[in-house]
């Protein structure tokens, strides 16, 4: 699936997402472990931050700069509304160049939409966006090899890819990242979150 089409479903449930998730704990445990890996407190960005805010809301506490980055336009109409203090990127994470290096990035379950070609050119922006010593947090796909899914979620269909862990072990390897934490955090489900540090 497209990114423009990924933004087009998320545009319908944006609303329900706000709701659901503003005083969600769901992967918030996990960012909390990525931020004690942090010795710089400058810039923080989160792909795909959705409606909500909650990641940007915790990384500002924290006394990160936080910025939100989503493709979908109602997801970032609806997180202004609640955060008119923070930057905003109504942008597709494929084409975004970083405008400056950031300390942290976290990217929880956005990139796994991403179409398998642009996975790894993806992870190599977040990776080179990252001052030294940064941080990425992003959650994949926990299989070994590529593959792609599709699955309905809140009445929209979505697609899902991944390249399997090995090979983004490999992608961190080559961008000077080493991984500091990976887990499958909802096994059996085949989901993973992975920490990596910039070298
Ligand atoms: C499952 S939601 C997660 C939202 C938020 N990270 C959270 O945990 O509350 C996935 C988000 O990723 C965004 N997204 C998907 N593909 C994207 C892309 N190519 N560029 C930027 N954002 C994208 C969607 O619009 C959506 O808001």
């Amino acid at each position: 699936m497209e990114p423009n089409d990924t933004a087009t479903r998320y545009d319908q449930i944006a609303h329900w997402w706000q709701t659901k998730h503003q005083h969600s704990t769901y992967g918030i445990a996990q960012l909390e472990r990525t931020i004690k890996f942090t010795s710089l407190r400058h810039s923080a960005l989160d792909v795909g931050c959705g409606s909500s805010g909650r990641f940007l809301r915790i990384l500002s506490q924290h006394g990160f700069q936080a910025e939100g980055l989503d493709i979908s336009s109602e997801m970032i109409n609806l997180a202004k509304l609640l955060h008119p203090e923070i930057t905003f990127y109504r942008e597709d994470i494929c084409c975004w160049i970083p405008p400056k290096p950031y300390s942290l990035i976290s990217a929880w379950d956005s990139t796994f939409h991403l179409p398998l070609n642009v996975q790894e050119p993806v992870i190599k922006k977040l990776c080179e966006a990252l001052e030294p010593d940064g941080v990425l947090l992003f959650t994949c796909g926990g299989g070994h090899t590529t593959s792609e899914i599709s699955g309905v979620f809140q009445g929209q269909n979505f697609e899902y890819s991944t390249l399997g862990v090995d090979a983004f072990l490999r992608i961190l390897t080559s961008h000077r990242c080493t991984c500091r934490h990976l887990e499958y955090d909802q096994y059996p489900e085949n989901h993973v979150y992975i920490i990596a540090q910039k070298t």
